[in-house]
């Protein structure tokens, strides 16, 4: 009862301040996210949202509830000053009153590459495929996109309820069986940069931008023959779950993707009764009961929805990480066996390998003249061919070597042509290293390697007429080795819980193929008028959907599979060595990549389906993990939407936690106050419990590991499952030796019946 006549009192307090003061205060109002502990509610009301309204109005009259919230959190966003929000924060059944947040986009071959075409027989299409549908959070969809044509798909399935919600250039008609919901979410959005631009994107579903289509198209796309941009990549185009629906939820728009946004699109989407939702976004590194993401993630894991999210494109810095909660399934980005080589060939005879998806009028035969474009700006960065920083007039006509960073690749060469350029060689510095991107260019234009930009840089220095080349190749398939890890790729160790290894896996993120918007041309640029059905992109945007979709596929194939079931299976059976036996690589250092790069590994749809043994985790699970976390009841109610209390009896542990994979960590000796010398042999104790989902069987284990120092004890060695369901534990010791590790370690445990292998990558590291 408190509540509303508290509520009053400081209105009027609030008031009295406002008269005193002047000139008034600064009243700018902020997006805020209200999370209420819906358990606290005062018998006084008869509904929830009575009571948000309620407890909005105890500290503005004015505030607009932009959004409640009823299943990925309990609560509403709403506009408050800075006061008002501090005030709200102390009423009673206020958990929480977080700030927006802005979250950014994490900017055909797959389905062959990943072995999908060689078993079609494993993913027939027997009714179950067609159930599943895959809800994408993104900039929207192009319904007109070849990959949502829904030639030959059954009825909607009845277990959908979501919708086609109409607006700008998007109509009920805009939805079919293969784009079976559509919705958007701009209200955070227009709260807080005003009134969206319509000559610039739709109010509606429809995607704008591109990026949406490609995510949603490469998760469930339906088969599309004869794909290509501009002849590159051709074939058939087709998501890896092609048999599945999708359901778009637009929350990005030009000026990035809010919070009170995601929110709202996770708590529609479970309403919908989407099985997956994929998100190829993040937003920085925050705690799991300060991030929307994580938050809204949880209610869908409760759901049986699996959510599958980008890992980030801040590579190869390590603690470079988004969406690493437990409860989300964390996609990092390899390449794929496919190349689009065009070489340089240098006056000197010497030539370069460089890629490019340039296609247009050919550059004038033979060699042509090649300046740096350091040397012809008057800019102090002139050598990143940034807008009008070129000198017309010694760009007329050659060749310009631009250096990579800062400013968009694509804008780049537009920078060049702009200033009367005939091509461009874009060259990659330490940032990236090796690592090429392919891109669309607006002129004949390829990018190199660090290696090769600094010889054709010194090349250009040292000869007196330089001259140059670019002879464009075309699709190159069969690329060896692949895949690899992208540079971009965000790298663990995880910054938040240590003992969480993450990424989760790699799935293909470089060139991907897939539907794109009607709206932009493939680069995205205003200054692009060209117009493709399919582009070309690179990102753990990419590689997140493959995942999506692949969820999907075994949500089709084990209906009755959690999310944990699902993730376990992806990341069990993924693979970290090549056919000949060698380890992936990682392109950032030339080197074998670690678990911290790949996770568990590269997926394998067809090894997933049928895993034989599983990590399970149910939601009391995850709740021992919040208590293991020494989250305080508010954090936890904030994220499990609950009042939970931690058995003060019962003793939680990270190490006990059963994920598929070890994230090891030792106090150094530094740490404990050890000499080095005399310290003893530091000892760790993990549990983890499989669940048997394959034939009765006996499973050996096996540790293959790279860590000399540690001793790895598993017991019991040997686990006999006789019926499916049946659940067996193990322990795994893990003892150093006095001599402290300053770099990380690596090794893997597998069990194996002789015909399945259940592989859990472990890292160590001492902190
Ligand atoms: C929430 O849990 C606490 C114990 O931690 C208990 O005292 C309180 O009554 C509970 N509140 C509700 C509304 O259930
Ligand atoms: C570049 O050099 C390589 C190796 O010498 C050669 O195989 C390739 O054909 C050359 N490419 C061009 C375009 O000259
Ligand atoms: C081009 O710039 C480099 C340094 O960036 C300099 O060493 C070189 O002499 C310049 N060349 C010309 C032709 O100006
Ligand atoms: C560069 O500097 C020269 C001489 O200082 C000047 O004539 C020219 O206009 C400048 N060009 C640009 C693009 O700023």
């Amino acid at each position: 009862m408190g509540s509303v006549s508290y509520g009053f009192m400081v209105v009027f307090l609030f008031l009295g301040l406002c008269h005193v003061s002047s000139p008034a205060p600064v009243t700018e109002r902020k997006t805020y996210i209200v999370h209420m502990a819906k358990s606290q509610m005062p018998a006084t009301f008869d509904h929830h949202l009575q009571w948000y309204e309620s407890s909005l109005r105890s500290v503005s009259d004015a505030a607009e509830m932009i959004y409640t919230y009823a299943n990925a959190a309990h609560g509403y966003a709403t506009r408050l000053t800075q006061e008002e929000a501090e005030i709200l924060s102390g009423r009673p059944g206020i958990l929480s009153v977080v700030p927006e947040t802005k979250y950014e986009l994490h900017t055909t071959r797959t389905p062959s590459f990943l072995g999908l075409d060689r078993t079609p027989d494993l993913f027939t299409e027997s009714g179950t495929a067609g159930d599943v549908v895959v809800g994408v959070l993104d900039t929207g969809v192009w319904p007109e996109s070849k990959s949502f044509d829904d030639k030959g798909m059954g009825p909607v399935p009845s277990t959908w309820k979501g919708t086609c919600e109409v607006g700008t250039n998007f109509h009920a008609s805009s939805c079919n069986r293969k784009l079976v919901g559509a919705r958007y979410f701009s209200k955070g959005y227009e709260a807080a940069l005003g009134p969206i631009d319509e000559s610039r994107e739709s109010k509606s579903p429809r995607d704008d931008d591109g990026h949406g289509t490609h995510t949603s198209s490469t998760a469930a796309g339906s088969p599309v023959e004869g794909a290509s941009l501009f002849g590159y990549a051709s074939g058939t185009a087709r998501g890896m779950a092609s048999k599945a629906r999708v359901a778009a939820y637009k929350v990005c728009w030009v000026g990035g993707c809010f919070s009170s946004d995601i929110l709202a699109a996770i708590d529609k989407a479970i309403e919908d009764n989407v099985n997956v939702l994929s998100l190829s976004l993040g937003g920085g590194m925050s705690d799991y009961y300060r991030d929307s993401v994580a938050i809204g993630a949880f209610a869908a894991m409760e759901h049986g929805i699996l959510v599958s999210c980008s890992a980030g494109n801040a590579g190869p810095t390590p603690f470079s990480l988004s969406n690493v909660a437990p409860w989300i399934t964390t996609v990092g980005a390899g390449t794929l066996d496919r190349d689009f080589p065009a070489f340089v060939s240098l006056g000197n005879a010497k030539n370069f390998s460089g890629v490019s998806l340039f296609r247009g009028d050919p550059l004038p035969h033979g060699l042509l003249p090649l300046v740096y474009a350091g040397n012809v700006s008057n800019s102090s960065n002139g050598n990143l061919c940034m807008t009008g920083s070129l000198i017309p007039e010694k760009v007329k006509g050659k060749l310009v070597l631009c250096d990579r960073g800062v400013s968009p690749r694509v804008q780049k060469g537009a920078v060049v042509k702009a200033a009367g350029g005939l091509g461009m060689i874009l060259a990659n510095t330490e940032a990236n290293g090796e690592e090429l991107v392919a891109d669309a260019h607006l002129l004949p234009a390829t990018a190199v390697g660090q290696k090769s930009g600094d010889i054709i840089r010194n090349y250009v220095f040292s000869d007196p007429k330089p001259t140059a080349a670019i002879l464009f190749e075309g699709t190159k398939v069969g690329v060896e080795p692949s895949p690899v890890v992208a540079a971009f790729s965000s790298r663990g160790p995880n910054g938040i819980t240590a003992e969480i290894l993450k990424p989760d896996m790699i799935a293909p993120g470089v060139n991907i193929l897939a539907g794109w918007s009607g709206a932009v041309g493939p680069t995205g640029m205003a200054s692009d008028t060209r117009r493709v059905e399919f582009n070309i992109i690179s990102g753990t945007s990419m590689s997140c959907p493959h995942v999506s979709g692949l969820a999907g596929l075994l949500k089709a194939a084990h209906p009755e599979w959690t999310p944990a079931a699902i993730k376990s299976a992806l990341m069990t059976t993924a693979y970290v060595t090549y056919k000949n036996g060698q380890g992936l690589r990682d392109v950032a250092t030339g080197k074998p990549s670690t678990p911290l790069d790949h996770g568990a590994g590269h997926v394998d749809p067809v090894s997933a389906l049928d895993p034989g043994l599983i990590y399970d985790l149910t939601v009391d699970d995850y709740l021992g993990f919040l208590c293991a976390l020494k989250y305080t009841p508010s954090q936890i109610n904030l994220v499990a939407r609950r009042n939970f209390t931690c058995d003060p009896k019962k003793t939680y542990s990270l190490t006990d936690f059963n994920y598929p994979s070890f994230s090891v960590s030792f106090a150094s000796d530094a740490a404990t106050g050890g000499s080095g010398t005399s310290s003893a042999p530091k000892v760790v104790k993990y549990t983890r419990t499989l669940t048997n989902v394959g034939l009765p069987g006996t499973y050996k284990v096996t540790v293959a590991s790279e860590a000399p120092e540690v001793k790895i004890l598993v017991e019991p060695e040997v686990l006999t499952f006789s019926k499916v369901n049946e659940k067996k534990s193990y322990s795994v010791t893990f003892t150093a030796g006095s001599v402290s590790l300053n770099t990380n370690r690596f090794a893997r445990i597998e069990w194996s019946d002789g015909k399945h292998v259940v592989s859990s990558p472990v890292a160590i590291s001492s902190s």
